[in-house]
């Protein structure tokens, strides 16, 4: 009797065993925005990849529209280890690395050519690693576009936007930008800018079409001035923690699957951008104000001397590199 429930209970772990090696190894990707955007679109190619080409190993789960977890949690989340992908926008790394903060400077990219060509050179591909010793990896830079003002009010010149409240993303350098108009800027998490416009609790804020779109801003806002004076894009990253406990092979097959989703997002933006632009457009709600080119050299005189209040931050060196990607 004795050996047979020896024999029973070997065969049990042996069984445990198996089903232990045989779980899949879960990813949950957690992120702030709508499906229908860049990144809500490249998450779910990822998940799609990944099910193709890793199917039973790993286990990709797409969390959107700040479900699980928010703009202000999503870093720390992950260094917990409770979520293992997030691409939050550039603008939310002041707290981890200080050079990224290049990507705020106003009226830096000509446009998002520009800002391509900076992140894929050498000085954009040394930041992937900026983050390492947070405990953190750059996986990847993944495009939205360029970001756009909306307001209660037009706004034409530096002037209209004094002392008006804007909702910014948790960036010094963008605080920076937009007291430089001596406007207000208020840091606010993004799943809560819609309530703060349409209460008027804030007057504006900046953002991409996608997101002005998709987070129904346009409804609320009866101005968006087509500024193009910033850029919004992303960092995919994970924690060095989870990524190293990766078998090689698998870490090399998830940076694969990664990267061509990184690359279908990058290839949507601009159109995504320019859809949601007409979609705009066609609902009526909103008026678009084109800047001539007196009015928007003005925003530009105001807002560029951030440039040198950062630069010890950011570095010159880095600041000449990302203007060079303009020629
Ligand atoms: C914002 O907070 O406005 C953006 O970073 C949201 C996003 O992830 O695009």
């Amino acid at each position: 009797m004795r050996l047979l429930t020896a024999a029973v209970t070997a065969i049990a772990l042996a069984l445990g065993a198996q089903a232990a090696v045989a779980a899949p190894i879960e990813i949950k990707f957690s992120h702030v925005v709508a499906e229908s955007t860049p990144k809500g679109q490249m998450a779910l190619k990822f998940k799609e990849l990944v099910d193709e080409r890793l199917a039973g190993k790993v286990k990709v789960e797409v969390f959107p529209s700040s479900q699980l977890f928010g703009d202000g949690k999503e870093l720390e989340a992950m260094l917990l280890g409770d979520i293992q992908l997030i691409a939050p926008s550039l603008s939310k790394f002041q707290k981890y690395t200080p050079e990224l903060q290049v990507f705020d400077l106003p009226f830096l990219f000509k446009d998002m050519d520009a800002v391509e060509r900076f992140q894929q050179g050498p000085e954009g591909q040394g930041l992937l690693s900026s983050l390492e010793s947070k405990g953190l990896i750059g996986l990847g830079y993944l495009h939205n576009g360029m970001k756009q003002l909306s307001a209660s009010n037009p706004l034409r010149v530096p002037a209209d936007a004094a002392g008006r409240k804007f909702r910014i993303m948790t960036s010094d350098v963008l605080q920076a930008q937009f007291e430089a108009v001596e406007a207000v800027p208020l840091k606010k998490p993004f799943s809560e800018v819609f309530t703060l416009l349409q209460t008027r609790a804030i007057d504006g804020q900046e953002n991409t079409w996608s997101n002005i779109y998709s987070q129904k801003f346009f409804e609320v806002q009866p101005y968006i001035t087509e500024s193009n004076h910033g850029v919004l894009d992303y960092l995919v990253v994970t924690s060095t923690e989870f990524w190293m406990s990766l078998d090689d092979d698998l870490r090399v097959e998830l940076k694969k699957a990664l990267s061509d989703a990184i690359a279908y997002g990058n290839g949507i933006a601009d159109e995504k951008a320019n859809e949601d632009k007409q979609q705009i457009i066609d609902s009526n709600r909103s008026e678009i104000i084109t800047l001539t080119d007196t009015e928007r050299q003005q925003w530009v005189d105001a807002m560029k001397p951030v440039w040198k209040q950062f630069e010890k931050d950011i570095g010159v060196q880095l600041i000449n590199a990302a203007q060079a990607a303009n020629q």
